[in-house]
């Protein structure tokens, strides 16, 4: 083990408010709990289910989109920001499920999308029936095509799922008209973010949710929302999700500086209201220093980390990413932000069996390349490990308490996410890690509902998955995370500091309190000092008590 490195602190951040350290559990609605038995996830079977976040540890929970959609990417099309879709159940159904989170300590964060709207939002219908030039089509981003007649595109960026960025529309008077800018799909006609209406408007929508109680929002897009304003062409295909990257120059749709006097003008509105409410930025924006400006004293108050979710399993690699998010955090006084999975990516359990290197698959489908779910498992538990002795926070996403692996032999016909059709079959996309999770292994639809149905198949072989074969089972993925959660919080991991102890080829260790934390992603077993006291380990360790390839350990040091 190289322990030549040059012990270092960082920290977290001097504050302690929840937020700073908190374990924050995603909840993807439609997938998690069906009260009604119609086979999709509601706001009530959330709310019944709300222990499972107590019994587990964690904090606060995100929710993915409720609100009333045509569902053209799974509710992240909105067609009504103050309301929820009757698919998930009622408005009051969300506020019972906030006052019954807070009466058991939970923290309530919800999904805002200010990207785009649905189509079906009324100011687009509005948009559609009024002229070119219009106060109501200034709400978005109309132009002329190009080419004698109108038709060729405005410009040649594409759409993130695939395919244009731009769709035509038939004027009123039924003639071929104008186009407007979807960075997603078709159904996701992006706002004008410059229009003062459209900023008037999700104030107003943050109120709604503010004074309704929520904690905090996800912002969705958040590095979307200004476009450079002469929308220059840009060539480039559109990576899925990706934001802009290290010595490229920045894409003229993510990642203006104009963005964040929008998330200025939210935090002042955040900070009026009492309690402490949150604004964490889903921005795919490399590198860190420039994730980082998201997080300013006076802008949001966390960002996730796909740095970290995207790093390789390597020592090397996971020193680097730790190393270089603190500092860019650090840099503005914010805490960090850690994640391993969510509703976008291959689950993590999955994704790290595949070989070291191979570039993040958006979807794995049958004819794919197969992950080797042994090692999936293994190195997804030592990651998770790795992650809940970070300083900061940590988002989970549901399932993974229990190892789930992505459903990666889901027939293509069933696919619902845009990026398939629209990828010309060559992006499976995200359906794999959005299937209804299993609670019961002998129930229907393994406990997800009171019936059969499942808005996308559970595979026959998840009843070992569900949770009531993990509950108290020592060595089961769930037990592994609850005593992970219980240790995280009686040593303060969450608002510590973190002390290099060794960063070489096959091992990191390092220390955050008491508490010493060693991965091993090498061959060679490395020894744990014989007077250690021994706290958690992601996988058992043989009887000389050395720690494993791809395993990571706790101990507290003699
Ligand atoms: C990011 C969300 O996480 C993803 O699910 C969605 O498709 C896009 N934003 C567009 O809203
Ligand atoms: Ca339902």
């Amino acid at each position: 083990m190289n322990t030549d490195a040059t012990p270092q602190q960082q920290s977290a951040g001097p504050t302690t408010a929840w937020w700073t350290e908190a374990v924050i559990y995603q909840i993807y609605p439609r997938s998690f709990a069906d009260a009604n038995g119609d086979g999709i996830g509601d706001l009530p079977g959330i709310t019944a289910r709300l222990d499972h976040f107590v019994e587990l540890g964690v904090d606060a929970v995100w929710l993915s989109p409720f609100y009333p959609s045509p569902q053209a990417d799974a509710g992240y099309d909105v067609a009504d920001y103050h309301d929820v879709d009757p698919l998930f159940g009622r408005l009051g159904d969300a506020d019972r499920l906030i006052a019954e989170a807070h009466a058991r300590g939970l923290r309530v964060i919800v999904d805002l999308v200010p990207n785009h709207t649905s189509s079906a939002h009324r100011w687009f219908t509005a948009a559609l029936a009024a002229a070119p030039g219009s106060p109501e089509r200034a709400r978005y981003v109309f132009r002329d095509g190009l080419g004698p007649d109108g038709g060729q595109p405005p410009n040649d960026w594409t759409s993130v799922f695939g395919g244009p960025a731009w769709t035509r529309v038939t004027e009123p008077d039924g003639r071929p008209g104008q186009w407007y800018l979807h960075l997603f799909d078709p159904g996701q006609p992006d706002l004008n973010w410059d229009n003062p209406e459209v900023r008037a408007e999700f104030l107003d929508v943050l109120r709604f949710w503010l004074d309704r109680g929520v904690d905090g929002f996800r912002v969705d897009v958040a590095h979307g929302l200004i476009k450079q304003a002469d929308l220059a062409n840009w060539q480039e295909p559109q990576e899925i999700l990706s934001g802009s990257e290290v010595d490229k120059p920045r894409p003229p749709m993510w990642d203006q500086d104009g963005v964040h006097e929008v998330y200025r003008d939210w935090r002042r509105l955040l900070d009026s209201y009492d309690g402490q409410r949150i604004l964490v930025a889903e921005a795919w924006v490399e590198p860190a220093e420039r994730l980082a400006r998201y997080v300013r004293p006076d802008e949001m108050h966390q960002a996730f980390n796909f740095e970290y979710l995207t790093a390789s399993w390597t020592a090397p690699a996971q020193y680097a990413v730790i190393t270089r998010s603190l500092e860019a955090t650090d840099a503005v006084g914010a805490p960090t932000t850690w994640v391993l999975s969510n509703h976008d990516v291959v689950r993590h359990a999955s994704r790290l069996g595949l070989p070291v290197g191979t570039p993040r698959p958006n979807g794995i489908g049958v004819g794919d390349p197969q992950p080797d779910a042994a090692l999936g498992l293994r190195r997804a538990r030592a990651a998770t490990l790795l992650m809940l002795a970070l300083p900061g926070s940590a988002y989970l996403y549901q399932g993974e308490e229990l190892g789930l692996p992505e459903h990666m032999t889901l027939p293509d016909e069933v696919r619902q996410d845009p990026t398939w059709e629209r990828s010309g079959h060559t992006e499976r996309g995200r359906d794999g890690c959005r299937v209804p999770i299993p609670w019961e292994a002998d129930a229907p639809s393994y406990g997800f509902g009171p019936t059969d149905a499942s808005w996308l198949p559970q595979p026959p072989s998840w009843a070992e998955y569900a949770l009531d074969r993990q509950r108290d089972v020592p060595g089961s993925t769930y037990e592994l995370y609850r005593t992970a959660l219980r240790l995280r919080r009686e040593h303060g991991l969450g608002r510590g500091s973190l002390y290099w102890l060794a960063s070489g080829d096959e091992v990191v260790s390092f220390r955050n309190g008491d508490v010493t934390v060693l991965t091993n992603f090498g061959a060679t077993p490395v020894p744990v000092p014989a007077e250690a006291e021994l706290l958690h380990a992601s996988a058992p360790l043989p009887d000389d008590g050395t720690v494993g390839q791809d395993v990571t350990v706790w101990y507290r040091a003699a």
